[in-house]
């Protein structure tokens, strides 16, 4: 039977920054940004979009009512939850009018999570072949202002609806996947921005890219030339780009040539939007779809997931036959080229104006976020969500 992604949909908020503009804020040269890690803008996440009501946003864009009676789990994805107790799928339940008799819970491992969550729904319709799971990646990347972190900041939310007979992508029983205990990201308790060891942790993910690689090729049999495209988890764009030249550093120049073709499809919209962290490998997927002219139905993509602290794992996905009709070419850079742009001092404001965990009772204007699901604030510490 195929399982896979059956719809994908993605929202990121109306804000962005220009890296050009930050580096020169930060006395930085631009091209460090824009070459160096691969990002010419940033999305700003205002104060009235969080993990919940971007995949609101995200999910809703896809889903019938035929396919929110049969989705009878959501996984939600996210290092940047809202809550420690209570996950961000139920209060989908509520926000997307699903059934009750859904099950609902919040995955975590960095970035990472909504690969797993894609594998768990796999297993799930597999034993139960007419349910659909809905999976969430949601989150808001977020670093201390002026800090090495900040030009890889970036958020927003993917939605993919996993079902048999998928029309998008089968995802292949193939994974190879590599854990170890390592501290090259991390966000304690009551931290509201990531802690990183930056040039470790991008050495931790290349490494796990080669011993996912090496044994996938091993288990399979297969080298990189039965790949038709290659995707990566993004926290920058260069970094995926680096483990592209991993992958085919002893390829024939021809697959070297195509591959490399369609990793600039793969990290258009990231390089527009910055790290999404649990959704950054799934947002490539859609750049690929809306950009790439040259793929067809059973085309295989690799697809490499990196989770600090840390996981790593590769898989492989076939595109199905059909893939395309439901895509429209560059839909989404239309909705990023629509996007409202900051200076540094608004960006900095908006990037101070978030609730606070020792926020009781503060209600946010919503009038100039045109998203359809807006945080407005909260009431005696619960949070309040709005649909326009
Ligand atoms: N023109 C062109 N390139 C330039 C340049 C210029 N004027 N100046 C510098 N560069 C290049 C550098 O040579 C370097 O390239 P290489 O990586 O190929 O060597 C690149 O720009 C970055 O420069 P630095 O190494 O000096 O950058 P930095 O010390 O400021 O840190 C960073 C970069 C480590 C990515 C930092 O932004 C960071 O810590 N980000 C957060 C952590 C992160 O994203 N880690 C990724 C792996 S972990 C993960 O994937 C999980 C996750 O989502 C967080």
């Amino acid at each position: 039977m195929n399982i896979g992604i059956d719809k994908i949909s993605f929202f990121t908020p109306h804000l962005y920054l220009d890296m050009a503009e930050l580096a020169e804020a930060r006395d930085v040269d631009p091209n460090k940004y824009l070459i160096g890690i691969g990002q010419s803008k940033m999305a700003v996440i205002p104060p009235t979009q969080d993990v919940v009501s971007m995949a609101a946003n995200a999910a809703d864009k896809i889903l019938t009512p035929e396919d929110k009676e049969q989705i009878d789990m959501i996984l939600f994805a996210t290092e940047s939850g809202i809550d420690n107790s209570k996950s961000g799928a139920v209060y989908l339940q509520r926000l997307l009018g699903f059934k009750h008799q859904v099950r609902v819970v919040e995955l975590k491992q960095a970035c990472y999570a909504a690969t797993a969550a894609i594998h768990f729904a796999h297993g799930h319709i597999a034993m139960n072949p007419d349910s659909k799971v809905l999976v969430i990646g949601a989150d808001n990347a977020r670093y201390g202002l002026a800090t090495k972190g900040e030009p890889t900041q970036g958020g927003g939310a993917v939605a993919m609806l996993i079902s048999r007979n998928p029309r998008i992508l089968a995802v292949q029983d193939d994974a190879t996947y590599w854990a170890a205990d390592v501290m090259d990201f991390w966000r304690p308790l009551g931290f509201d921005e990531a802690l990183v060891d930056g040039k470790y942790s991008t050495n931790v993910y290349l490494e796990f890219f080669k011993h996912v690689f090496k044994e996938y090729q091993a288990n399979t049999g297969f080298d990189v030339s039965k790949f038709d495209a290659m995707l990566f988890h993004l926290p920058y764009t260069k970094e995926g780009f680096k483990a592209l030249k991993i992958a085919i550093e002893d390829a024939d120049p021809t697959v070297a040539a195509r591959l490399t073709h369609e990793f600039e499809n793969v990290r258009r919209y990231s390089n527009q939007i910055g790290n999404l962290y649990t959704g950054s490998l799934y947002l490539g997927l859609l750049s690929l779809l809306e950009n790439s002219t040259d793929l067809k139905a059973g085309m295989r993509l690799g697809l490499y997931s990196y989770g600090s602290g840390a996981q790593g794992e590769f898989y492989s996905g076939l595109l199905r036959p059909g893939f395309d009709q439901n895509i429209e070419h560059e839909a989404f850079q239309k909705v990023l080229d629509a996007r409202k742009q900051l200076n540094v001092a608004e960006y900095e404001d908006v990037y101070n104006s978030r609730i606070k965990i020792s926020d009781k009772t503060r209600k946010l204007d919503i009038s100039t976020d045109p998203a359809k699901f807006v945080f407005a604030g909260v009431e005696d510490y619960q949070r309040q969500y709005v649909v326009k």
